[in-house]
């Protein structure tokens, strides 16, 4: 896709090469370019839907939108729409709609983890404090709401089903497993819920709203959600990479701030010495950071995370889970719509950023 100065989340995504890797090969071109156009029109739909007659609200409303992003949501809700339409106005609102219900979860997820980075800008509640933060994702929910709502109720219903999905799934992850929980498949669940539940809700609005064939919903659904967890797992190696520039987070956030990820439940599955030592190492750092102490205290522990099987076995979880959503395409006739899926499966879980 070509940059342009009002299409910043575009550019970012050609910087990941995901459109270039998820449209590889002669067959791909023509949908690569429908696809694009699609995205276009999206970009433009979400700079217009943005606006707000409040000067403060329209300012942090546009802020992390205008900050960036993968747009890997709306990928997937043009792609699945070749099953039907294509990108007509319908399915570039629903695409719309989704990401800014995406982006309104970024605003009050930097709070929940007192993430201080945000698509390499500083995050909203570093910028304006968490009240403000927390109501510009209000408004950002409100207006996905409205934009579904021009399409009737099961659009209404696909959106209030995945938000609530979405919120119990941080819920948990906030409250964590209770006694009785396996702590690895309360992570999984957790991922599901929180990240797979609106990529799955991605994937399926593409065919619902293009009016692609009903017994294509349920596939491309379970694709969605497949690939939600595997993303999130790749997430959670991402976390851990040194590269802040490449990834626009500050590595290790989320442990650093007591939120577990898989490669820290994985090492807490290792029996041996030097495993149950970097565990405890981290979470005497985690007490430490909690009561006041520079976070960089646990930036050696944290390498050695990196560099442990933990990680790389969280790797190989991210493998597997887009494996079962590549078998999830099964229904689909072959062609390069399922190609670029099968592509999209992949690149998800090979990206540093
Ligand atoms: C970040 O999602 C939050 C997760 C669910 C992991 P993305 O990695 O898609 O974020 P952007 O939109 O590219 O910034
Ligand atoms: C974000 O999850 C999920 C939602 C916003 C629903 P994370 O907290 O793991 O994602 P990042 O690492 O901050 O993007
Ligand atoms: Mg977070
Ligand atoms: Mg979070």
């Amino acid at each position: 896709m070509t940059p342009s100065p009002s299409a910043p989340g575009s550019h970012l995504a050609s910087r990941l090469g995901l459109t270039e890797r998820v449209f590889a090969g002669p067959r791909a071109r023509k949908l690569l370019s429908r696809v694009e156009d699609g995205l276009e029109a999206v970009e433009a739909a979400l700079a217009d839907e943005l606006r707000v007659s409040d000067a403060l609200a329209d300012t942090t409303s546009r802020y992390l939108y205008e900050a960036g992003g993968k747009r890997i949501r709306p990928m997937l809700t043009l792609l699945t729409s070749q099953l039907g339409d294509g990108a007509t106005v319908r399915v570039v609102e629903g695409a719309v709609a989704l990401e800014m219900t995406h982006l309104g979860s970024l605003y009050h997820d930097d709070v929940m983890d007192g993430a201080d980075v945000r698509r390499g800008v500083p995050s909203a509640h570093a910028v304006w404090g968490n009240n403000v933060a927390i109501l510009t994702g209000d408004l950002l929910f409100s207006r996905a709401s409205q934009i579904m709502a021009r399409h009737g109720e099961r659009a209404i219903q696909l959106q209030a089903d995945t938000f609530e999905r979405l919120v119990l799934g941080q819920m948990h992850e906030t409250v964590g497993a209770q006694a009785g929980d396996d702590p690895v498949a309360f992570y999984l669940q957790v991922l599901a819920d929180k990240t797979g539940s609106l990529i799955a809700a991605a994937a399926q609005t593409g065919v619902v709203f293009s009016g692609g064939p009903a017994e294509f919903e349920e596939p491309m659904r379970v694709f969605g959600e497949k690939i939600g967890v595997a993303f999130q797992l790749l997430d959670d190696v991402i976390d851990l990479s040194a590269d802040a520039d490449e990834t626009g987070k500050v590595p290790g956030t989320d442990l650093r701030a007591g939120v577990p990820t898989m490669p820290y439940l994985l090492l807490g599955e290792r029996e041996d010495s030097a495993s149950i030592a970097l565990r405890t190492r981290i979470d005497e750092g985690v007490a430490r950071i909690a009561d006041g102490a520079d976070p960089a205290i646990l930036d050696d522990d944290l390498a050695q995370l990196r560099e442990h099987d933990a990680t790389a076995a969280t790797l190989r979880l991210a493998h597997e889970w887009s494996d079962h959503a590549v078998a999830a395409l099964t229904p689909l006739p072959s062609g390069p719509v399922r190609e670029a899926l099968t592509r999209f499966a992949e690149v998800v879980v090979d990206r540093s950023s």
